[in-house]
């Protein structure tokens, strides 16, 4: 098959390129002229400059293509607009230029945070439940995920929603690693779900092929709940470090996004909206219906897929 893998050049982009690559298809990314293309340094993968706000670029990238994996989206933009310019406008354009071009499958890497938070750990959020984002970046992506639901019959797509993923490449968990191996241990309020990245790519490689109604949506995660100080405790034992649990309560948490806000304006990376995710009590999500209808077997508990991330990380010396 043809995949176009927007986002190519990004953490889980980079492996859906490499999971593609492995089982023989042909790649082509869609990268930005200022993308840092490391990951995909001596790969086949063909190059399609664009950007999701260039229509004409997105024509050109879907052109010809079987399936698109859209990877893309801005998580931590400079202009919060973007959540809805970027990740819900940018994928409504791309998803009707791929529907011209007559591609056959229309994967979107969602997030949990499109659904919303779990009643508890003992009730992770299912594909039946309500929908209810906390903030924007989760209401952006709810309404990409509504532009290919409206579109369904048109182009049919399949929609994973992820929790937190990790895995080698990723730089969101780094802060909190090398805090770790200095033995900070940070203990934030709630549990949550987590993915090992080539379990990610492993699903949308099914969702890509799996005999489902267009529109379906999946959530995708090891199947566990954790919480800070448990996961805390793991990789820091796999450092060699006790280290110290510091409780970061929730009044802290709004506290120094108030304060991260009214420092840097509208530019603020830590504000508000971030925090109104991180006190939430519970970000567990169930693989149940991904396991049944996709056939999705998490491969990677957590004490295997953090004992891979961290060897990663230390060859390269980043912790
Ligand atoms: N990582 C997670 O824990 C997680 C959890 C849930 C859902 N997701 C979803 O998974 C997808 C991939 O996330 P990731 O962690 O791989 O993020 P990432 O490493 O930051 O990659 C994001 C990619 O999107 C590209 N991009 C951003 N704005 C763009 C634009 N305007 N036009 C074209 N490309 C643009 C970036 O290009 P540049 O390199 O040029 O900036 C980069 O290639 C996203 O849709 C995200 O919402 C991720």
């Amino acid at each position: 098959m043809k995949a176009l893998v927007t986002g190519a050049n990004g953490f889980i982009g980079s492996h859906l390129c490499d999971a593609l690559l492995a089982a023989g298809h042909a790649v082509r990314g869609l990268v930005r002229a200022s993308s840092d293309l490391a990951w995909l340094e001596d790969k086949p993968v063909e190059l399609a400059r664009g950007e999701l706000r260039d229509q004409a670029s997105l024509e050109r990238a879907a052109a010809g293509m079987d399936w698109v994996f859209h990877a893309a989206a801005t998580v931590r933009p400079s202009d919060p607009a973007d959540f809805e310019r970027v990740n819900y406008e940018g994928t409504r354009v791309l998803a009707e230029a791929c529907r011209r071009a007559g591609v056959r499958r229309f994967v979107l890497l969602s997030s949990a945070a499109a659904a919303g938070p779990a009643a508890g750990p003992d009730r992770p959020v299912t594909e039946d439940d309500p929908v209810q984002p906390v903030s924007r970046y989760g209401r952006g992506k709810l309404r990409a995920e509504q532009a290919l639901v409206e579109l369904r019959e048109r182009l049919h797509s399949v929609i994973l929603r992820l929790p937190a993923v990790y895995g080698p490449r990723d730089r969101n968990s780094l802060v909190l690693l090398r805090g770790l191996a200095r033995g900070v241990r940070p203990v934030l309020p709630g549990s949550f779900s987590l993915v090992y990245v080539a379990d990610v790519a492993q699903a949308a490689l099914l969702a890509a092929q799996a005999e489902v109604p267009s529109g379906s949506v999946y959530f995708i995660s090891d199947g566990g709940c954790y919480d800070h100080r448990t996961l805390g405790r793991l990789v820091a034992g796999m450092l060699g470090r006790r280290g110290v649990g510091v409780p970061v309560p929730k009044w802290v948490i709004r506290s120094a996004a108030a304060v991260s806000e009214w420092l840097q304006r509208e530019g603020a990376i830590f504000n508000r909206d971030k925090a109104r995710e991180l006190v939430q009590d519970c970000w567990a999500c169930s693989p149940q219906r991904a396991m049944a209808e996709l056939g999705y077997r998490p491969g990677h508990e957590l004490e295997r897929g953090m004992r891979v991330t961290i060897d990663w990380y230390r060859e390269r010396n980043w912790i």
